[in-house]
């Protein structure tokens, strides 16, 4: 059975809940975006752990030791609801933040194979993901489960995630792997490639630039946003009135530069960006 759902407490008349977010680096920063396009009233907290990315081409133990030491920093912070907005986080430590931590409310980021195989029944499938995502028990059952009629082709993207990472010093090597792990997709006449990595959507441009126009592609940033939302109790919603008292807060375990840096780039200049390093 499912560990029941925590929700945030009420609180009415202070000062609305404190979300956090992490990711094993700069990826989340793609759900950060649409999150605050969601509740543009919320206190955002996002937590990257570049020091120790990238999470996907490691073993699962050593992701759940980090997933774990940010989850309790988030809860220390007074996080009431934590969004892991990473793919590889959900798939190898998400229950067992749940277990840990049942006091708070948990959202996790998977491969949106569901919303392909809905979009195109019996239809022809490629979730680019971390080698770690696409070995878990999570991601087989998450196939199984929502697109049992389709070809699912899996495509460990090794690398990727930490290329892109290093912003533009990683600028070359991510043009040599999306070649590597796109080209080849190219001629299979899919329908939609997922992006199960929430570092992707950033390449997302160049992701398209090799597979051509007629093929979707998904991520689901914007539906763990919704998500996210749903599971606040209605009297604890920031309104987007009070969008002007909004926080966001950015933390990290590697350099605050280069994740202003991304944050500056990736959230398009929406908000002023102060990073700290903890
Ligand atoms: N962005 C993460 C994901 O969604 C992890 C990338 C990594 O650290 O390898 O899987």
């Amino acid at each position: 059975m499912p560990p029941p759902i925590a929700t945030p407490a009420p609180s009415p008349g202070g000062p609305p809940p404190l979300i956090g977010i992490f990711d094993s680096g700069v990826g989340g920063l793609s759900v950060l975006r649409a999150l605050h396009g969601q509740l543009p009233g919320a206190r955002l907290l996002y937590v990257a752990d570049s020091a120790y990315a990238p999470y996907g081409d490691r073993d699962p133990e050593y992701v759940l030791e980090r997933a774990t030491r940010v989850a309790d920093h988030l809860a220390r912070q007074g996080a009431r609801m934590v969004v892991v907005a990473c793919n590889t986080a959900t798939a190898r430590a998400i229950d067992m933040l749940r277990l840990r931590h049942p006091e708070l409310s948990w959202v996790g980021v998977e491969p949106g194979v569901k919303p392909a195989a809905l979009a195109s029944p019996g239809g022809r499938i490629a979730v680019m993901a971390t080698p770690s995502t696409l070995a878990s028990a999570r991601y087989a059952d998450l196939v199984a489960r929502h697109a049992p009629g389709c070809t699912v082709h899996a495509v460990p993207c090794a690398g990727l995630a930490a290329a892109i990472e290093r912003g533009p010093a990683g600028a070359d090597e991510v043009e040599q792997l999306l070649d590597r792990y796109c080209l080849p997709l190219a001629d299979m006449s899919l329908d939609s490639v997922v992006l199960g990595c929430t570092h992707y959507p950033f390449v997302e441009d160049r992701i398209r630039a090799r597979l051509g126009d007629g093929v979707r592609l998904l991520d689901t940033a914007d539906a763990i946003a919704r998500r996210a939302a749903q599971l606040l109790p209605s009297a604890t919603v920031p309104s987007p009135m009070a969008a002007n008292r909004a926080t966001v807060q950015l933390q990290t375990t590697g350099h605050p530069e280069r994740l202003a840096g991304m944050a500056q780039h990736g959230l398009g200049g929406h908000w002023p960006v102060e990073v700290v390093h903890v």
